[in-house]
């Protein structure tokens, strides 16, 4: 069967992640909608090589349409998802709108398919964050048993979009001329003040909720026992968005169930779980990093230690394009896994 496909937000980072990785996708493409907001109608986006032109975002721009990703904001989503799902589409959503909801399954395409089965025309895409972790996790608590987590993230500044990845550069520009930079967006468009990114690590990423945790560090949370099923795990998380381009970081401390596992039984777990690459060699300095890992689909993972003071606790690195995985290509997965599965 051949798809109708939408994209909401195309012409930002995601939407721009989410049609060049559309073009080599294992689903069948009939018409590809770009949509984006009033102030980009008419522009052109590429698409295997053919012009498309960008059309508004509009109650009845999905007629016909059977997939719609939507990576426009989560306000966006809760003014459209409605008219989506009532025209027929399966909503794939990006935005943290959902992702908490009891109806709505999140999902990352290695760890939980089977919530997939009870949709209802709309599936959340978990926080970039999440993903990455999950997907290394999985593996682990399958093989050994997992009770607690604690993760650090390095988070690159494409998550916090277009807009902020200018600032960046720019900043950069300024430092480096002797000039002030000038900061707007980052740590939090909503927030009341702004610091430059550029040489900087900002321990903020999106709002702080009362108990002094970031809603990022919530969302790692909650959604991470969502997706793996877990409401008993322990784990507190702290995000921190470094000057990076594209490609989150994590350092996960993390305690199993089972006794006397050897850091080399967890790096053989990994290195045959689906998505994962396992770079881990100390005599070769090999471990991930942002640089090898930008603009790949998987998950890399290295630097698998025993706590020093813990049997049971193990630390590693984790890394992963946060604009692929971590966003346009989980929900291309989710797709795909929906067509896979009978369900679109
Ligand atoms: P536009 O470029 O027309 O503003 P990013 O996360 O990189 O900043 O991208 C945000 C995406 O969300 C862009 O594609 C942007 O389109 C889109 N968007 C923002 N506001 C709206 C809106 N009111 N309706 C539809 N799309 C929107």
């Amino acid at each position: 069967k051949k798809y109708n496909v939408a994209i909401v937000g195309v012409t930002g980072a995601v939407g721009e992640k989410l049609l060049r990785l559309l073009e080599n996708a294992a689903i069948e493409i009939n018409e590809l909608h770009v949509l984006a907001s009033a102030r980009s109608k008419g522009k052109k986006v590429l698409f295997r090589g053919e012009e498309l032109t960008v059309a508004e975002t509009t109650e009845s721009a999905f007629a016909g349409i059977d997939i719609a990703f939507f990576s426009a904001g989560g306000a966006i989503t809760k003014k459209f998802h409605r008219a989506a799902r009532n025209a027929g589409a399966i909503v794939i959503d990006n935005t943290s709108a959902f992702r908490m909801d009891a109806e709505t399954p999140l999902v990352v395409p290695e760890v939980n398919p089977e919530a997939l089965r009870n949709h209802t025309r709309l599936i959340a895409n978990p926080n970039c964050s999440t993903i990455q972790m999950v997907a290394a996790l999985k593996p682990i608590e399958a093989a050994f048993g997992l009770s607690r987590v604690i993760v650090s993230t390095y988070q690159a500044v494409s998550g916090a979009g277009l807009h902020a990845l200018e600032e960046l550069e720019n900043q950069t520009k300024a430092v480096l001329a002797g000039e002030e930079p000038i900061a707007t967006i980052l740590p939090s468009g909503g927030d009341k003040k702004h610091y430059p990114i550029a040489f900087n690590a900002i321990p903020q990423i999106d709002l702080f909720s009362e108990d002094g945790y970031t809603f990022e560090e919530w969302k790692m949370m909650n959604e991470t026992k969502k997706i793996m099923g877990r409401p008993d795990l322990k784990i507190a998380a702290t995000c921190v968005r470094i000057p990076v381009m594209s490609g989150h970081s994590e350092s996960l401390y993390l305690e199993i169930e089972q006794e006397d596992v050897t850091a080399d039984a967890i790096r053989k777990v990994l290195s045959q779980a689906p998505g994962i690459v396992l770079q881990d060699d100390p005599s070769t300095q090999t471990y991930p990093m942002v640089t090898t890992a930008v603009n790949q689909k998987e998950t890399y993972v290295g630097r698998v230690r025993r706590d020093v003071d813990n049997p049971k606790g193990f630390h590693m690195w984790v890394v992963s394009d946060n604009l692929t995985k971590g966003a346009a290509w989980n929900s291309i997965q989710i797709a795909e896994k929906m067509i896979e599965m009978g369900l679109v």
